[in-house]
């Protein structure tokens, strides 16, 4: 009768499930996806091939691979209605909260999310080429400018700088490694087990709703600075420390403080105990993306400044904090011009091919049951009610 039920830790757990899609090891600071090391597919494949593997399993070949990119532009396109609802939004809504919203009214759009495979798939394209146009649209309403339709002979990363940057006052000059390095950008973000927004897509999926309503749910999930939004707060503490001439050792101090709810963005993993591996690839795509558009970035030199102070820390070595795959993202972001309100908008754009293969692997699975988290009870005890009159 102490009202405690006894703690098992395979109920409390939410994300704890199997699954095939992605393998980590945080010890060691493995990632794949579907068996190919992160590594190899940063260097050799590209955001739509690395997509068609997290959701089908397998690489495609050149035909499917094909089949899919035609597809994906076919699907850019949306509704004029769409473009409508978006403009109702207050400008100063943040893209974040826009995407989500616009997720679920595309199901309205789009309704036909049938269960049968072939379906699904274009469902899939769909949602991944629909994604990436609201991002590049909203950015253009935003800044009063008119939509830039995609091109049928872009790629799909060439066509989202195209829908981005380009206009006919300064024509955008597409550069082929600018292309390559938003492939790895969002080949880093494609999937990671069961992070927090990913569980929030398989977990609000787990009731049966549909795909729009649970990717909706992810992108919700992903906002917070603690995670998908540390992208947008590393290069907002990184400012700071060149605005106000904070140096590495003060913040490392404010960082380490217990008193003070600050924490080093970009920093420490619940996985990860070593370097993030996606951080590795990050930092080299820093130095690449700031020569091929021959930017020097003040940031850059801070945020390698911060990182040698904090891995040299004993706070940080004892506690295994290293910087993860938002610590230097957001510098190649900012070098690219997204504006860092998008920042978590470009996180959520990779992460979609990882949340819908998440999501399919439930859907699909005929014994999948409804998430249905427990709890170690700690309030009050039985007791009777009282009578307003009663009451003290
Ligand atoms: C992402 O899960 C995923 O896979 C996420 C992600 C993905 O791809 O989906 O990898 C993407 O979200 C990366 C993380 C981005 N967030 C940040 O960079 C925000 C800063 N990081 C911290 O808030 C924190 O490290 C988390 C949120 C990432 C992890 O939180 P945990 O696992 O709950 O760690 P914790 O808070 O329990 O920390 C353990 C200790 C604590 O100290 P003690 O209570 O033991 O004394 O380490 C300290 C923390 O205070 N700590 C930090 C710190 N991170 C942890 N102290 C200072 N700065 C930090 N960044």
């Amino acid at each position: 009768e102490t009202g405690h039920i006894t703690f098992d830790p395979g109920f409390a757990n939410t994300g704890s499930c199997q699954s095939a899609i992605t393998f980590m090891d945080g010890e060691k600071g493995i990632l794949r996806y579907r068996g190919y090391p992160i590594e190899q597919l940063a260097e050799k494949s590209t955001f739509v091939e690395t997509a068609y593997l997290l959701i089908n399993g397998n690489l495609p070949d050149r035909s499917a691979l094909t089949r899919k990119s035609v597809m994906l532009n076919d699907f850019s396109l949306l509704h004029e209605d769409m473009k409508a609802f978006y403009q109702n939004f207050p400008s100063k809504a943040h893209p974040m909260g826009i995407l989500s919203a616009m997720l679920n009214a595309l199901r309205s759009f789009y309704p036909e999310l049938i269960d049968l495979e072939e379906d699904l798939n274009q469902t899939f394209l769909r949602l991944i080429s629909k994604v990436r146009t609201m991002a590049a649209m909203a950015y253009k309403i935003s800044r009063g400018h008119a939509t830039v339709y995609p091109r049928s002979d872009y790629s799909y990363c060439a066509n989202f700088l195209h829908m981005m940057f380009d206009n006919p006052v300064i024509p955008y000059q597409m550069k082929d490694d600018l292309v390559q390095a938003l492939n790895v950008f969002w080949i880093l973000h494609a999937d990671h087990e069961q992070n927090c927004s990913t569980a929030a897509v398989r977990v609000v999926g787990s009731g049966k709703v549909n795909l729009y309503a649970a990717l909706s749910a992810g992108i919700s999930a992903l906002w917070g600075p603690l995670h998908g939004g540390a992208n947008q707060a590393v290069i907002q503490m990184l400012e700071s420390m060149h605005r106000e001439g904070f140096t590495p050792a003060q913040v490392i101090e404010k960082a380490k403080d217990k008193d003070d709810p600050f924490r080093l963005m970009g920093f420490g993993h619940r996985v990860y105990k070593t370097y993030d591996p996606r951080a590795k690839i990050m930092k080299k795509m820093c130095d690449k993306v700031l020569a091929i558009l021959n930017i020097k970035d003040p940031l850059l030199d801070i945020a390698m400044g911060l990182e040698e102070a904090a891995l040299n820390d004993t706070y940080f070595q004892d506690k295994n904090l290293y910087p993860n795959v938002d610590f230097y993202s957001g510098i190649v972001l900012r070098a690219m011009g997204i504006p860092t309100n998008m920042f978590t908008v470009m996180f959520a754009i990779g992460r979609l091919p990882g949340w819908i293969a998440q999501w399919r692997e439930d859907a699909l699975d005929p014994n999948q049951r409804i998430s249905r988290p427990r709890q170690v009870y700690t309030g009050e005890t039985i007791r009777d009610y009282i009578p307003i009159g009663d009451r003290k």
